[in-house]
């Protein structure tokens, strides 16, 4: 008897450059990527949405609409890419949504996530059942809700003696260690391409800094560097997350307009402290004689940012997971149509020793589409 599924895992990440879908073959928790397509993201829905993240002036309304909007275009996304693989909605088992996140503070008296897009409609317009709201449980059980990256990093990728960390390079860059016979570590390291994208579409009016076009006619402002880098959250020991509440453009023009550095200048500094934070990190974990840095997410396309690990961390073999046989781009949707897989088999999804969450769960909440 076949124990093959087919899932599809959507993603739209704190970079809001886009909707990532993944369609994958789960057998026995092994997953192969079938199909991949990423669906843009209407730019007048893209500023509502940075609004609400911003801790703007907001409304119930408003977060209602988005929830609305969002779900409505997840499941455009799922149409879009069930048309390109030439499969039907009933091959199909499960999606997995992770949502939008607008708000995370997993610290503090209140500890909260907020996701939108809601999966009701995902579930109702794709007619597939849909898993979402993957975080709030880890974060009931005290843990961070995040990262919920590594456990599938951990089904992907086996350390050989010496150390293998998987760098996933998002709007927040997240990284997972694995080391043999030792609990997997995880956590955010810090800024990914947020930072660099904030300061890139301010000054050039585009979403990103294409191949550090910018940043390599700048040089490093080592004075705005260093006070980039006393930034609390860097000295924080883990379990810990973080994301737009806090590496965002207020702060980072609150730290810049005390300096009176030139528009390529700050660009490359961010490539710098992008780099240097990350690397700052990995080298806490270097284990046996070749170390193996895999990265993942739309980073691992920037040149500049590639380089600066490569120098900044000489012992370790830095390469894109594409060269261990696992698609950088799609890495995330596929976690979560995995997680998805995992919740529909009742198998735990969260690692404890990472998000500080008291126990293993299963996380996620089914979204029947009652066919
Ligand atoms: N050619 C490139 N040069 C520089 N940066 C790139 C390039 N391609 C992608 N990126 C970066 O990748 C980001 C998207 O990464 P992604 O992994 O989708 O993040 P998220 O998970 O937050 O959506 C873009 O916003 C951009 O900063
Ligand atoms: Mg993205």
């Amino acid at each position: 008897m076949t124990t093959k599924e087919l899932y599809i895992g959507i993603m739209s990440g704190t970079s809001l450059d886009g909707i990532d879908t993944a369609l994958v073959e789960i057998d026995n928790n092994q997953v192969r990527l079938l199909d991949s397509y990423d669906h843009p993201i209407p730019d007048s829905l893209k500023q509502r949405i940075l609004d609400v993240a911003l801790g703007q002036q907001t409304s119930l309304p408003e977060i209602g609409q988005i929830d609305h909007l969002l779900g409505k275009l997840y499941a455009q996304a799922v149409h879009a890419l069930l048309d390109k693989s030439g499969h039907k909605a009933s091959d199909i088992t499960a999606i997995g949504n992770h949502g939008q996140t607008v708000f995370h503070q997993p610290g503090g008296q209140t500890p909260f996530t907020i996701q939108l897009g809601d999966a009701n409609i995902i579930a109702a317009l794709t007619q597939i059942d849909t898993v979402a709201d993957f975080r709030r449980k880890d974060i009931a059980l005290g843990g961070q809700g995040a990262p919920l990256v590594p456990a599938f990093h951990q089904s992907l990728f086996q350390s050989q003696g010496s150390t293998v960390v998987v760098l996933n390079i998002g709007g927040i860059a997240n990284l997972s260690v694995l080391r043999p016979q030792q609990a997997v570590i995880g956590y955010d390291t810090g800024p990914g391409n947020m930072l660099m994208d904030a300061w890139c579409h301010l000054h050039e009016g585009k979403a990103f800094d294409k191949d550090a076009q910018l940043a390599s006619k700048g040089n490093i402002d080592q004075a705005l560097l260093s006070e980039l880098l006393k930034e609390p959250y860097l000295a924080l020991s883990a379990p810990k997350s973080t994301g737009r509440e806090l590496f965002n453009l207020p702060w980072l023009e609150s730290i810049v307009s005390r300096y009176s550095t030139s528009v390529a200048d700050v660009q490359r500094t961010l490539c710098e402290y992008t780099a240097q934070t990350i690397a700052n990190e990995v080298s806490k974990f270097k284990l046996g004689d070749n170390p193996e840095l895999l990265t993942c997410g739309g980073g691992a396309h920037n040149p500049l940012l590639m380089q600066r690990l490569a120098e900044l961390l000489p012992e370790w073999q830095v390469m894109p997971t594409d060269d261990k046989g696992v698609d950088s781009n799609n890495m995330e949707a596929m976690a979560f149509a995995w997680l998805a897989y995992r919740r529909i088999h009742n198998q735990p999804s969260n690692l404890p020793e990472v998000t500080g969450a008291s126990k293993l769960a299963s996380l996620g909440v089914m979204y029947f589409a009652d066919k």
